[in-house]
């Protein structure tokens, strides 16, 4: 069975997610189930809290938008306790999209180079200075561990005018072609 994404208006998306360890139950056959769900729906990133788990865990795989942004070719990665340091220089706007955000996207301003620590699905850490489109996924899928969304770093504007497409997500109303889990409150049609 594939892991539904949880979508818009449900509370797991919005809480900050806890620190794991290796005595996790199951870790491994979590972390690829997670990729097996974000390949289904087509993702290059999934953070835990999109498949209804409030732990620090992301797995990336970038290398679909090699051709467009070269410095993500072969870039599969698993993040666990990821920790960022963003470089002070001028944010770049560049469209982003979300699984629990399906039918939207939207231009953020980010700064596209930061210094990455984690740890890998065996516990080994890692830095490593990262730019570019990868910089970019790896914040927006941190951000979820947050509790925080793309759409939180848009104008008051730009909020207003999808505001009926946000809506309709929480509220069950919009169609999703990959398995995922609407709100608690939202009304199934
Ligand atoms: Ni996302």
């Amino acid at each position: 069975m594939k892991l539904p994404v949880y979508l818009y208006g449900h509370p797991v998306l919005r809480a900050v997610s806890e620190p794991i360890g290796p005595e996790y139950p199951e870790l491994k056959e979590l972390v690829a189930q997670m990729f097996d769900s974000m390949y289904l729906s087509e993702g290059v990133g999934l953070a835990a809290p999109q498949i209804g788990r409030n732990i620090r865990l992301v797995v990336i795989d970038a290398d679909p938008v090699s051709d467009s942004f070269p410095e993500c070719a072969g870039r599969k990665m698993t993040l666990i306790n990821p920790e960022i340091e963003i470089f002070d220089e001028p944010a770049i706007s560049r469209s982003e999209g979300c699984l629990s955000l399906p039918g939207i996207s939207e231009n953020v301003p980010r700064v596209e180079h930061i210094t990455l620590k984690w740890l890998d699905e065996d516990f080994q850490p890692h830095c490593e200075e990262i730019k570019g489109f990868l910089a970019r996924i790896v914040q927006h899928e941190c951000d979820h561990l947050e509790g925080k969304l793309y759409i939180d770093h848009i104008s008051g504007i730009r909020r207003q005018l999808i505001r009926g497409k946000l809506n309709n997500i929480a509220t069950g109303r919009t169609r999703v072609d990959y398995p995922a889990k609407y709100a608690p409150a939202a009304k199934r049609r």
